[in-house]
């Protein structure tokens, strides 16, 4: 219900808005000095001041101060917006929540590469430059992974169908405890016939 009357009431007045019996003054701007209910005034606010709302204020708000000392940028004030400080190029907040200080991006020590350079909030990020002979190389191992793995299937099926070709050779290992001498010559039969 209030909403609904505070809108009816608000109309436009020269520079101003009109809300209830005064004008008020738009965003970026507060009453002049000599204002009167009816005769607002508006005054731009200051480079560094800012105003976000309608209002009937003497006095803008002051923009935030990006202290260049702890490396932040030289912003660009909006009058209608509060400024939030940003770390200079090659800086990042040293806090993630409240920004108070920025401090520089680490630089990749030997070894390592430049992963993400970062940006305002995060750090850069250096990775190890892989190492092409050693195993540490993921893709190498990647590579690896199905060469072996086919090199067991060919032994597997290899020693497959040879026991399968000599099923009396299995037979003859798995009963009578057969001494070492024994053993080697079952083995050596097969080879040779083939
Ligand atoms: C009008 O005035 C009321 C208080 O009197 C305030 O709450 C409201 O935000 C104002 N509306 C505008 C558009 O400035
Ligand atoms: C900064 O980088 C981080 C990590 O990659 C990312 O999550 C974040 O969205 C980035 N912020 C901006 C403003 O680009």
């Amino acid at each position: 219900m209030l909403i609904i009357l505070v809108m009816v009431y608000v109309t436009l007045c020269e520079g101003c808005v009109r809300n209830g019996s005064c004008c008020w003054c738009p965003p970026g701007f507060r009453v002049g000095e000599q204002a009167t209910c009816e005769d607002s005034q508006c005054t731009p606010c200051k480079s560094d001041e800012y105003m976000t709302s309608y209002n009937r204020l003497s006095r803008c708000m002051l923009q935030p101060y990006c202290d260049p000392n702890v490396n932040f940028a030289t912003p660009e004030h909006s009058p209608i917006r509060k400024t939030i400080c940003r770390c200079k190029e090659g800086f990042y907040c040293s806090d993630e929540h409240v920004c108070l200080t920025c401090v520089s991006h680490s630089s990749c020590a030997e070894g390592f590469f430049l992963g993400f350079s970062g940006n305002h909030t995060h750090d850069a990020r250096c990775d190890p430059i892989p190492d092409r002979l050693g195993f540490s190389n993921p893709f190498l191992l990647l590579c690896g992974i199905p060469i072996v793995a086919a090199i067991v299937v060919m032994l597997v099926i290899f020693t497959k169908k040879v026991r399968i070709e000599y099923p009396d050779v299995s037979s003859m290992i798995v009963f009578p405890k057969p001494s070492l001498r024994h053993t080697q010559e079952i083995y050596i039969t097969p080879s040779v016939t083939e």
